[in-house]
């Protein structure tokens, strides 16, 4: 089954809301028309201005997280239905960030995908281990727990269209060190290999993508692999050029 390619930038605490329709904007004229799906995830502020930078043109508007509940006394906190109103296509839910620096759990992750499908917005579900995870061989024990976890509340055929995955190992955001092709693509295939637990064949329909220093130079061997779908992009998604050019490599992988 083909995939389309994936790519979505993640823009963490970064671009005030100024900042984020001039990228915007800037995107949209070098990304527009290509055959891979592409997203940006500013920060919520930017959210509307962003939403104002593209309309009309096939970049797509993600957010960074969201609560579970629709709506409720919940200080701080957004919801999956205020995002769709302001024209977002998709979350991130579970990212490490979240998870490590704000208490995000597989059951967190599991309420809040439920509540972002049942919105109508699509889902990046983030996993990945440590580099102390990974150094006691205990990376595939780890990110099958969390997929698991993100999956224990069901999935019917029709949310596979709208539920991509990430494998984002920990020490490889921000820190320049690229999983190398063959690890990135031996954790995929595990992942596909868990969701065909729950889904059967509509398992080779999920984006599976890779995260974790993706860089212009290193994303078409990346994407060159079997079960790599797609790139969720740190650092280099807050340059047009750079994430231009990751999504070029995208392209040539259709
Ligand atoms: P970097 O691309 O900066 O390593 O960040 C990856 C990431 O966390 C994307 O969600």
């Amino acid at each position: 089954m083909t995939r389309r390619p994936f790519i979505c930038g993640n823009w963490k605490m970064f671009k005030t809301s100024a900042e984020a329709a001039a990228l915007a904007r800037e995107l949209r004229a070098q990304v527009g028309g290509v055959a891979a799906q592409v997203a940006i995830a500013p920060p919520f502020t930017a959210l509307p201005a962003a939403h104002n930078a593209l309309v009309g043109s096939s970049v797509e508007l993600f957010a960074q997280n969201c609560h579970w509940e629709a709506s409720g006394a919940y200080t701080g906190e957004v919801s999956a239905p205020m995002l769709r109103e302001l024209g977002c296509a998709g979350v991130i839910l579970g990212h490490s960030e979240r998870r490590q620096l704000f208490g995000e759990t597989d059951a967190t992750v599991q309420k809040k995908l439920k509540a972002a499908l049942g919105a109508g917005l699509t889902a990046i579900v983030c996993v990945g281990e440590t580099l102390a995870e990974r150094e006691a061989q205990r990376e595939t024990a780890v990110v099958s727990t969390q997929v698991r976890g993100a999956l224990a509340g069901g999935l019917t055929s029709a949310d596979t269209a709208r539920i991509a995955f990430a494998y984002e190992p920990v020490w490889a955001i921000g820190t320049g060190k690229v999983a190398t092709p063959a690890q990135a693509q031996a954790m995929h295939a595990t992942i596909r290999g868990l969701l065909r637990e729950r889904v059967g064949g509509a398992a080779d329909g999920i984006r599976i993508l890779y995260g974790g220093s993706v860089k212009p130079d290193n994303a078409a061997t990346l994407l060159s692999q079997p079960d790599i779908d797609g790139a969720l992009v740190g650092g280099a998604s807050l340059q047009a050029a750079d994430f231009s050019r990751i999504v070029a490599a995208a392209r040539e992988r259709v």
